[in-house]
């Protein structure tokens, strides 16, 4: 089998925050340069930055993916911090052009700039994201349309869709027109009061453009066999967490939704923003193949006002693939600190049904048609080998055999002991076996 596998983490929040900010969302005051000289935070970020770094350089992932707040206030300097820690720590062929390998960022809510708000021109609350990226050598962010990558690596694929799920945010001419006045004008007075007005946060206002979705749609069509993953900072689901907020979800959320369960196929979903590490699937009677999957990264960093028990980490996404490069599902490894502040990791698998267009290949099908029409509780290879070469053993189709068995084994249809000699490794028939032989 073969992998691609992702590292993806999101809500980094770099800047000073301050103390009267809204305590629903709650944000980290840390940047990794100025941990070290903080007595409570070196040592709880130490431990999943550690973590994270050597996911960077085990040379086993191919694609970073981070989905939004690296800042909190949206300020050049706290993105100059971010990237410039990133650059040193990240390899280099991750930036190489054209390589199978690349860090994708998407813009947060928090990663805009308000002084630079134009009603007129999306760009320049954005620009300092765009001018830091592009400085260190990252690539762009998306802006009103979808941008789209296809990462290869041997026969195996996968279809990167970058969204900015924040064009709206920070904006009072997304709101109804007639409130419009309303709202400005206490926004004005409170903002006058207050300078550090919370409300101002609110005006998330989450949607994606139209030119965004007919992107999608034209990207994923034109990209029939790679496994399509979306990347967005907000959330399709609304999170655990109760959010009062004059927007809390994505605009046109399900209309989303109803495009990416229309194309009747897997497709994964990464964002971040509700600082929590749901996993839920989205699946429809009317696309019966259709499976949305979404997976949301948690705050990288504790915040040192952070409660114990609140959530932070990583995930490492493996998308796995068979020898031919047919996907055959995804493993999601948590990396997380448990409530002492401990490092752990957990993971869970999903497997993609064959009928949903991945399929097994003629050989796969007539072993395991073998292996479940056994009526004995256990088979050796070597009965497998004899199936095949009509009751003779052939040494060298040992290792392809084993190869099928790692397949059907991964897909839960097996279970494949391969403890011991060659010759004595076992295979259970059917699926669920409990019983574990030594
Ligand atoms: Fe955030």
């Amino acid at each position: 089998m073969k992998n691609i596998n992702i590292i993806h983490f999101s809500d980094i929040h770099c800047g000073t925050i301050e103390k009267e900010d809204p305590p629903l969302e709650q944000k980290t005051p840390f940047y990794p340069e100025n941990l070290a000289d903080l007595v409570q935070g070196p040592r709880r970020f130490k431990k999943i930055s550690k973590s994270l770094i050597e996911q960077f350089r085990n040379g086993l992932n191919n694609i970073i993916l981070i989905s939004g707040d690296l800042t909190t206030y949206g300020k050049i300097e706290n993105y100059e911090l971010f990237l410039k820690y990133l650059r040193k720590r990240i390899p280099s062929e991750f930036f190489e052009k054209d390589s199978n390998f690349g860090v994708f960022i998407v813009p947060g809510n928090h990663d805009i700039d308000e002084n630079k708000i134009d009603s007129g021109d999306l760009h320049p609350k954005f620009m300092p994201i765009i001018n830091s990226l592009k400085k260190h050598g990252f690539y762009p962010i998306p802006c009103k349309n979808a941008t789209n990558k296809k990462i290869e690596k041997e026969s195996c694929s996968v279809l990167l869709v970058l969204l900015n799920s924040c064009i709206g945010c920070r904006e009072i001419q997304y709101f109804p027109r007639d409130l419009q006045p309303y709202i400005q004008d206490y926004f004005d007075k409170e903002s006058n009061r207050n300078p550090k007005f919370p409300l101002f946060n609110r005006f998330d206002t989450p949607f994606i453009s139209e030119e965004s979705i007919e992107d999608i749609s034209r990207y994923i069509s034109e990209q029939d066999t790679s496994l399509p993953i979306i990347i967005a900072h907000h959330n399709l689901l609304p999170p655990h967490n109760t959010e009062i907020s004059i927007f809390s979800e994505m605009l046109n959320g399900g209309k989303l939704r109803d495009v990416l369960k229309s194309f009747n196929k897997p497709i994964l979903f990464l964002h971040g923003h509700i600082h929590e590490d749901q996993v839920e699937i989205i699946q429809s009677p009317f696309y019966p193949n259709s499976k949305i999957i979404c997976i949301s990264a948690p705050m990288l960093f504790p915040n040192k006002e952070d409660k114990l028990g609140t959530i932070f980490g990583f995930n490492v996404i493996q998308i796995v693939f068979s020898d031919e490069g047919n996907i055959l599902g995804c493993e999601i490894i948590f990396y997380r600190l448990d409530k002492n502040l401990m490092p752990f990791k957990t993971r869970i698998r999903f497997i993609i049904p064959p009928e949903s267009g991945f399929y097994l290949l003629e050989e796969d099908r007539e072993i395991l048609k073998f292996i479940t029409s056994s009526s004995t509780d256990k088979i050796y290879l070597k009965d497998i080998n004899k199936f095949l070469n009509e009751g003779n053993i052939d040494e060298n189709i040992y290792g392809n055999i084993e190869k099928i068995l790692d397949k059907l084994d991964w897909l839960n249809l097996v279970k494949y002991d391969k403890d011991g000699f060659k010759s004595r490794s076992i295979v259970i028939p059917g699926r669920y076996v409990q019983r574990v032989i030594k």
